[in-house]
């Protein structure tokens, strides 16, 4: 499974870098404004620091201006991912931009319906919303069931994106079902490290170590 982290915060995407555990990165408009920096700026700078895909979201949403906003942001940097919404404008300039070699990640996914046609429109990534999904009352780990068990059937080139990932359960879930990738803010990922009884082996370890007054070099 890749890990991309959803934040465009550049301290925490320079930190969760030298993990060597990220494979790529997510943002969205909320994430930027959040950010308080130039989207464009930021973006360049983030593909500067990862190598793997960076998400980058139109604001347009009609099919022209979709298309025009792509073509700037596909400019930063050969590593740009172009995020669309799930719209029929969106999935159109999907269509276009993957037939003309661009990674686009489909955005605003709730449903299998939506995953089937953003497969056939030729996303690189199709990102459903896991956590939202569980926020109304629905079963956010069934969608994604649903769209990794249709992808197999017919070998889409799509990956599924886990997105609006709340905690390391969705992680675990979706790895289980055999999700692509899952983008994670920075402090889910850090919170897959964690286990009580991996401090407490490490406390008991670190003080027989020192009671034994060796050291190692
Ligand atoms: O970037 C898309 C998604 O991961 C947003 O998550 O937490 O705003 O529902 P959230």
């Amino acid at each position: 499974m890749k890990f991309f982290i959803d934040t465009a915060d550049l301290a925490e995407i320079k930190s969760l870098a030298s993990s060597g555990l990220l494979d790529g990165v997510t943002t969205n408009p909320s994430l930027i404004a959040k950010s308080g920096r130039d989207f464009k700026e930021v973006i360049k700078e983030i593909c500067s620091i990862v190598p793997g895909p960076v998400s980058a979201e139109v604001a347009g949403t009609e099919y022209d201006q979709i298309m025009k906003e792509a073509a700037v942001l596909r400019k930063i940097a050969d590593n740009v991912c172009i995020k669309v919404p799930l719209t029929p404008d969106g999935l159109r300039a999907c269509r276009h931009l993957s037939d003309d070699g661009a990674m686009v990640n489909v955005t605003l996914c709730f449903s299998a319906a939506q995953a089937l046609l953003a497969a056939k429109s030729n996303a690189t990534f199709i990102s459903p919303f896991v956590g939202r999904v569980d926020d109304i009352g629905w079963d956010g780990m069934q969608l994604i069931s649903d769209i990794v068990e249709m992808y197999q059937n017919y070998s889409f080139k799509t990956e599924v994106l886990v997105a609006s990932v709340r905690g390391p359960l969705h992680v675990i879930e979706a790895a289980k079902m055999g999700a692509h990738v899952a983008t994670l803010p920075p402090a889910v990922l850090r919170s897959l490290f964690n286990h009580p009884l991996t401090d407490k082996g490490l406390a008991q370890f670190l003080k027989d170590w020192q009671g034994t007054g060796q050291s190692i070099v």
